[in-house]
């Protein structure tokens, strides 16, 4: 069994072999039901789930469920953190309760960052981000790991209890070899996970990156074993770097990545300066062979920009037959991802201003 380790990710080459191997079913069947679904659905960068049918269920049936994320404070907040929240965002839109903690113990933990750094980065960077792409203050529990949600006694008891349900062996099985500091970080995150249910809610879902997988099967082995009901996930690919088709984009290397306060300049330059082209390099061999848009990050970006499917289906033909140019594709991508960044900024100042509502509850 492979080992995926959740701490540092490095990049996937296959993953329907993965998913073959730790038994993780194909999202497509719901990706085409789902009407209204984010882009990061709909053109199947979710690809993979785990006992979806409950929480589908529930949204045909009007029935109560929870969607529940915890976003690790490192850094600043770029396109490949986009698609979990736009996820929250749907599910919360259709009638799902929301559950948001800041894994600031995790951080603490794992990364060495302060608590109060953690706060600042969490508020500044990602909260104030997910107010702008539309994340609402109604039914909406948000907690920071160090203090707890409401439940704190339970909630701090269950992440202590939880280590009875496992042994090293199983933990080693999962996580490969792991440190004090990461143990205490994979009991938490179940804790969190299995939150809901402390508050009645019977039918979870977590929408992860392909990264947390480790942490979504140690839970749900966990939850059975204590009695839970197992709480749903989706896992999504990880949108990939400038660099590449199999890079990540990394909070610590700015060339990697976008980032959703980047100016329009700087998202002009780093796609013109680093993302990889799958364009031929000359253009007479461009014109006569036609580019690959499947390893094109441009193409791969605007993918999640281009709500239009003709037109990105005309994008994707006229690139790979070599009538569009690397560069003209380039321009295409800056232009949209512009577009969106433009609108997405003015809504950030505005957020700026709604943050205390959603921590001081
Ligand atoms: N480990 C997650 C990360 O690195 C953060 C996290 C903590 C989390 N608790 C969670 C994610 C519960 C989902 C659900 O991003």
């Amino acid at each position: 069994m492979p080992v995926i380790d959740p701490w540092e990710f490095k990049e996937v080459k296959d993953y329907k072999e993965l998913m073959e191997e730790f038994g993780i079913d194909d999202f497509s069947q719901y990706a085409k039901k789902l009407k209204g679904a984010p882009l990061e659905i709909k053109r199947k960068l979710v690809i993979g789930h785990k006992d979806f049918s409950k929480v589908y269920d529930c949204i045909g049936k009007k029935q109560e469920f929870a969607v529940l994320t915890g976003l690790m404070p490192s850094g600043v907040f770029h396109l490949g953190h986009m698609a979990v929240i736009n996820q929250v965002i749907y599910y919360q839109k259709l009638g799902a309760k929301v559950y948001l903690l800041v894994a600031d113990l995790e951080a603490q933990l794992t990364r060495g960052i302060s608590q109060e750094e953690a706060k600042r980065i969490a508020i500044e960077e990602y909260l104030t981000n997910y107010i702008a792409l539309g994340l609402k203050n109604k039914s909406l529990v948000f907690y920071f790991q160090t203090k707890g949600p409401k439940k704190v006694q339970e909630y701090m008891n269950l992440s202590k209890l939880a280590s009875a349900k496992t042994t090293f062996n199983e933990v080693k099985t999962i996580y490969g070899e792991i440190t004090p500091q990461k143990l205490i970080s994979a009991l938490t995150q179940t804790a969190d996970i299995l939150y809901p249910q402390l508050e009645g809610i019977k039918t979870t879902l977590t929408p992860v990156g392909f990264d947390q997988h480790p942490h979504a099967s140690f839970t749900r082995d966990i939850a059975f074993r204590m009695g839970f009901s197992l709480p749903s996930f989706t896992f999504n690919k990880l949108l990939p770097g400038l660099q590449g088709i199999n890079t990540k984009m990394s909070s610590s290397k700015p060339e990697s990545y976008i980032a959703l306060t980047d100016s329009e300049k700087t998202v002009s330059n780093k796609i013109k300066k680093y993302a990889f082209s799958g364009g031929k390099s000359t253009l007479e061999e461009h014109r006569k062979k036609g580019g690959n848009p499947d390893i094109d990050i441009s193409y791969q970006y605007l993918k999640f920009f281009e709500e239009d499917d003709k037109k990105l289906e005309k994008i994707y033909n006229d690139y790979k037959s070599g009538k569009l140019l690397s560069g003209e594709l380039k321009e295409i991508a800056i232009e949209k991802i512009n577009k969106f960044l433009k609108e997405h900024q003015k809504k950030r100042e505005k957020a700026k201003k709604l943050v205390s509502k959603f921590v001081l509850k």
